[in-house]
């Protein structure tokens, strides 16, 4: 064991990081959330501009009364700030805010002007479901192939880019992996979609938390032209995203979803949209949304997108150290402490032959430590990782079809966030290695059709921590 105090922390920009929570033997621990990757908490500064924000609170874009103005002025701002943040030029790319990374992918394949030569979505075996699934619906979808260390097969993505030549509209590709934190070369990828003549849209729902964004200007071969994040990811839990793009790109077509707040003029029979970003926000906006999200990128900034990864990187080599101790727990992707920072501290494994939900149900309930467990909304990349023959992922997507959900092949995954200590990951490779001997207290029951571990009694009145 090394050292465990860090040299800075950052847990007192955060809400709720102290609360206890009820553990298995009747005792309450401070909770330990390695599960970032999901959804963070929420930073003081993000609470604080919400209940500032409150008092004047309005509506936005039409209302003349002060509030509204202001309203409009502070949405308006958040939209700046966004922009900024991942280094777009106004005049080149707007934003757009929804609601998370999956609306925006939604939204940019609805917006996408695909043509009939060109009409070839590329992206790769390790996207998150969100940056597969939209494009099956309205392009020709290409996977790139995946090492079996789970990086990005570039001479793959190479190939692909030459067998469907003149053919690619778009390459669509995970900034950084929800599973494995491993990072594409996305201005690399970039450029070489360029060169073919295709645009490139990277998912930086895991990225935009963790490290600087540069979607630098058209002119620039590996510039990005769209991105997509989630607010609720960069520690501003108040249901916004944005989906950052060119300009050029929203200033053609109709919106994806029709009413009203996007048009200059209706008559009975004809309709002349806005300009964008108006032209893809139908409805009335999440303005709280959006002026949470510009809170935590500001304090983001202030902190600095550097001293975060810096610090991450810390955090991701000791855990990678830590855990290689313990001999019967297999890391999937990359387990080399020493490119701690060439990754995202984003940790899947599974240990000594025990399965992941029970593993994550154990750490929950006896040691107050939230982590995830199951596919990640990745499963081809899982089973790619897993080594899951076709046969038995037949015999896994029959077992799903009849409900029975208890022997899935998953991982457990930790993930860190800015907020994270050295010392707590002590106490989860402390509990690892209880598991691993069999010391635990709890008699687990699994739930065949979700296939999550129960402890038997275990009775919680949730209402002595929240009600309304
Ligand atoms: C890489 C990646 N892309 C997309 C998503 C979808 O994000 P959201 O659920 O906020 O739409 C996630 C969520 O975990 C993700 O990790």
């Amino acid at each position: 064991m090394q050292e465990t105090s860090p040299a800075i922390t950052y847990r007192d920009v955060f809400v709720g990081l102290d609360v206890e929570t009820p553990l298995l033997d009747g005792s309450r621990r401070r909770y330990i959330n390695f599960d970032n990757a999901a959804s963070t908490p929420a930073l003081r500064a993000v609470q604080e501009a919400v209940n500032n924000f409150l008092q004047y609170y309005s509506s936005v874009h039409r209302g003349t009364g002060f509030k509204s103005q202001l309203s409009t002025h502070a949405y308006e701002q958040a939209r700046q700030t966004v922009l900024r943040f991942v280094g777009a030029d106004p005049n080149e790319h707007v934003c757009i805010f929804g609601k998370n990374t999956t609306e925006a992918v939604n939204k940019l394949a609805r917006r996408f002007p695909f043509s009939r030569e060109r009409n070839v979505v590329l992206v790769s075996t390790l996207e998150h479901h969100s940056n597969d699934l939209p494009w099956r619906a309205v392009a020709e979808v290409v996977h790139v192939d995946i090492t079996p260390e789970g990086r990005l097969d570039e001479a793959d993505f190479d190939r692909c880019l030459e067998q469907y030549k003149g053919r690619v509209a778009l390459v669509s590709i995970s900034g950084a992996s929800n599973v494995t934190g491993f990072l594409p070369p996305i201005h690399r990828l970039a450029e070489k979609a360029h060169a073919a003549g295709a645009q490139i849209a990277v998912d930086c729902a895991q990225l935009a938390p963790h490290r600087k964004i540069d979607m630098r200007p058209l002119s620039d071969p590996a510039h990005l032209d769209y991105i997509f994040l989630s607010a609720h990811k960069m520690y501003a839990p108040f249901g916004t995203g944005a989906l950052v793009g060119r300009r050029d790109t929203f200033m053609q077509g109709d919106p994806d979803l029709r009413g009203g707040g996007e048009v200059e003029i209706v008559t009975l029979d004809q309709v002349v949209w806005s300009d964008p970003p108006e032209r893809d926000e139908a409805g009335s906006p999440n303005t709280v949304g959006a002026i949470a999200l510009a809170a935590a990128i500001h304090q983001l900034e202030a902190i600095g997108m550097d001293a975060v990864a810096q610090h991450e990187a810390e955090l991701t080599a000791y855990a990678l150290t830590r855990l290689r101790e313990l001999p019967a727990l297999r890391i999937y992707g990359d387990s080399d402490p020493a490119r701690a920072g060439e990754r995202l501290g984003v940790i899947p494994f599974n240990i000594c032959n025990r399965i992941h939900y029970e593993v994550a149900a154990i750490l929950g309930y006896e040691y107050g430590i939230g982590v995830r467990n199951g596919c990640f909304c990745a499963h081809p990349y899982l089973l790619r990782l897993m080594n899951v023959s076709e046969e038995e992922a037949k015999q896994v997507r029959h077992n799903i079809l009849s409900n029975d959900r208890r022997r899935i092949p998953g991982m457990v995954r930790i993930s860190f966030g800015l907020y994270n200590e050295l010392a707590e990951i002590d106490m989860l490779v402390e509990a690892l290695q209880n598991i691993c001997e069999g010391r635990y207290r709890g008699v687990y029951v699994q739930d065949t059709a979700s296939g999550q571990f129960f402890p038997q009694g275990w009775q919680v009145n949730y209402e002595a921590y929240f009600h309304f």
